[in-house]
């Protein structure tokens, strides 16, 4: 059992089974089988991606920012060297696939236009889209950019990696603040929140 989990490649593959074993049953279980559609796989996938990059986005800012002046200066690569980057790596990979997703679920569902211009009937997951395409770009073009300089995956003078780590920071705040009115759209648009 223990060494099932000490793999973590093993324990998503089961997480997956489970889900299929779930569907056959349910879909055993109702007359009309499972009304699974590609969409409703498209925001599934659009979900889990999406609470993988705000999940990672709320431990740099619940979690690790915090954190790092209590710990002592020595240990600091631990997390700078090795947590930060692996982290940043399924964090900006995940908002890409969150956001290609996201705007392919609105174009399957025939409203990507009417969402982007903010037309009547489509406001709330028009601002959820634009706040998420707001902070996607800040990931990919701010706050990934500026960490690189910040961790020291490229070499800068002390000034300039100080710069970057500030400039980082602080997009990664301004995204964490725009993640509770994005999530409230997104969320709004199907269940009538707004
Ligand atoms: C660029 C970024 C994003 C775009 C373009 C986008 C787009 C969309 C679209 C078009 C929908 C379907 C709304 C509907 O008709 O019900 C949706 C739903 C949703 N999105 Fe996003 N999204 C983005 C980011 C995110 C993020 C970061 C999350 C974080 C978890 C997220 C979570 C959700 C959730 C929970 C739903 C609701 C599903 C439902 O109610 O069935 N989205 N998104």
């Amino acid at each position: 059992m223990g060494a099932f989990f000490s793999s973590l490649g093993r324990t998503i593959i089961a997480g997956f089974v489970i889900l299929i074993v779930i569907i056959l049953a349910v879909s055993g279980m109702s007359e009309g089988g499972v009304r699974g559609s590609d969409l409703f796989v498209v925001r599934w996938l659009h979900v889990m991606a999406g609470v993988m990059w705000i999940g990672l986005l709320w431990y740099f800012n619940f979690v690790q920012t915090p954190s790092m002046p209590k710990i002592p200066d020595e240990q600091k690569p631990a997390i700078s060297k090795v947590i930060a980057p692996a982290a940043l790596f399924w964090f900006r990979w995940s908002a890409l696939v969150t956001m290609v997703l996201g705007l392919l679920l609105a174009y399957m569902s025939h409203y990507l236009m009417a969402a982007m211009t903010l037309t009547k009937g489509f406001h709330a997951i028009g601002i959820g889209m634009w706040l998420g395409l707001i902070m996607a770009f800040n990931v990919w073009m701010i706050i990934w950019p500026n960490q690189k300089k910040a961790l020291g995956i490229v070499t800068v003078s002390p000034e300039e990696k100080a710069a970057a780590a500030k400039m980082a920071g602080m997009t990664s705040r301004i995204n964490t603040m725009l993640s509770i009115p994005m999530l409230f759209c997104m969320v709004a648009q199907s269940h009538g929140g707004l």
